[in-house]
């Protein structure tokens, strides 16, 4: 297979233009693709802007211009692959939208190339089909913002060939990361959410529940904050994210895994007004003048507690392991820790399924929500020995 020198991302938002930095940064050629120039404009500004923060701090081996001058901007895919090595989707998560680009990209790009997605939930396999070269497109799962989260999933669609597949592990070894040293997995079934996005994804039943909670009783997103711990609290991680990804992931996953992923109130009332978070400056907090920072004299929501997050974390971990979307405990805790900078939930210190099934239950008993439930994995505790 030739050696990958030209990257394409499309989607030249948050996580494609972050993509496309970190390609820069390793001497690749980059098109950062979109469908109008200021949005290819406002991608091309932010790699300019972090190159030259990196340029200013001596961590370039060459001018921040001079890696600038390999970044080109398009807004015509069909033209922008005709050299592709690789092309990394990073648009819109709507399923008719990737396979429109994926349609477009095939018939274009030179029959070596890779075509990659990265979406946070969706199947690579349904992807494909619009293609054909069911063979080359695989998924790559990068985590947000990409320059300092250390995680990238290397995906099998059920038609990916391991050589697309090491490829992409190759490529991505080789991406650098601000923040340490990246960690790729490989995820060895094409299921919803992949590892890290699959194993918190029910933590946002929850969230829903508690948002909708708060909203009903009048409590303030910034005392609901207050009760998180960790690299981000709840509602600012939901903003930095996006409300309309978490909300078009929800709708996925209602309709994939079950319908108690359903987007809640709050979520839904906050993406139908348009408050995505971070990008549009508004979502549960203001963004306008920067990332919120935590306001103690909200005081405390007292309602979001860690245990539940530690049970449904560790169960949906355990089905993971029984579909097979990997093999190994330590995996899924080395990708939370890659992915999110959350410490691993499957190691030594929560290995009490009883105590977790408890706490299930009670989730089950406050929420409604029969997703809880304990899986055989968990019960067996038999993924102990799954390392
Ligand atoms: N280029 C160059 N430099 C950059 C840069 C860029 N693009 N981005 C940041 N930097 C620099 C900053 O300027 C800063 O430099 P300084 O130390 O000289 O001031 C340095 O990098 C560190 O930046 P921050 O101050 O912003 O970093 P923090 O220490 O505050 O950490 C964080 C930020 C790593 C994002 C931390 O808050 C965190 O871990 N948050 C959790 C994020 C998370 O969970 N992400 C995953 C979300 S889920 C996902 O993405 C999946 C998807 O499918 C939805």
């Amino acid at each position: 297979m030739v050696d990958i020198k030209n990257v394409v991302v499309v989607g030249a938002g948050q996580m494609g233009n972050g993509i496309g930095q970190v390609s820069l940064m390793v001497g690749l050629n980059v098109t950062l693709v979109d469908i109008k120039d200021e949005f290819v404009d406002a991608g091309y500004a932010n790699i300019d802007e972090g190159m030259k923060k990196l340029e200013a701090k001596g961590a370039l081996s060459e001018s921040a211009d001079d890696i600038m001058a390999r970044c080109k901007k398009s807004t015509d895919l069909a033209s922008a692959v005709k050299d592709a090595d690789i092309i990394i989707e990073a648009v819109v998560e709507n399923m008719d939208v990737k396979k429109q680009v994926f349609k477009t990209c095939d018939e274009n790009a030179p029959a070596h190339c890779i075509i990659a997605s990265n979406t946070s939930t969706m199947s690579i396999t349904e992807m494909a089909t619009a293609t054909n070269r069911p063979d080359k497109c695989i998924g790559m799962h990068f985590f947000n913002p990409v320059p300092l989260m250390r995680l990238i999933e290397v995906i099998y669609g059920e038609k990916s060939s391991d050589e697309s597949i090491e490829k992409a592990m190759e490529f991505a070894n080789k991406l650098p990361c601000l923040k340490g040293k990246r960690y790729i997995a490989k995820v060895l079934k094409d299921r919803p959410g992949f590892i890290c996005n699959r194993v918190t994804a029910p933590v946002q039943i929850y969230n829903n529940y508690v948002f909708d909670l708060c909203a009903e009783k009048g409590i303030s997103w910034k005392a609901l904050d207050n009760d998180t711990r960790g690299p981000m609290p709840t509602c600012v991680l939901a903003d930095y994210v996006g409300i309309d990804t978490l909300y078009h992931g929800q709708v996925y996953y209602s309709k994939t895994l079950s319908p108690d992923f359903a987007p809640g109130k709050v979520v839904s009332q906050l993406f139908n007004e348009g408050k995505l978070g971070k990008k549009t400056g508004q979502g549960f907090h203001d963004w306008s003048q920067g990332r919120p920072k935590p306001d103690r004299s909200a005081g405390k929501a007292r309602i979001m507690k860690l245990k539940y997050s530690i049970a449904i974390m560790l169960n949906e971990g355990c089905r993971v392991l029984e579909e097979g979307v990997t093999t190994s405990w330590e995996v899924i805790d080395q990708v939370l820790m890659a992915g999110m900078n959350m410490p691993g939930i499957m190691g030594p210190n929560v290995n009490n399924s009883a105590k977790q099934v408890e706490v299930l239950n009670e989730l089950i008993e406050m929420t409604g929500k029969k997703y809880f439930t304990p899986c055989d994995l968990l019960k067996s505790e038999k993924w102990v020995e799954m390392k």
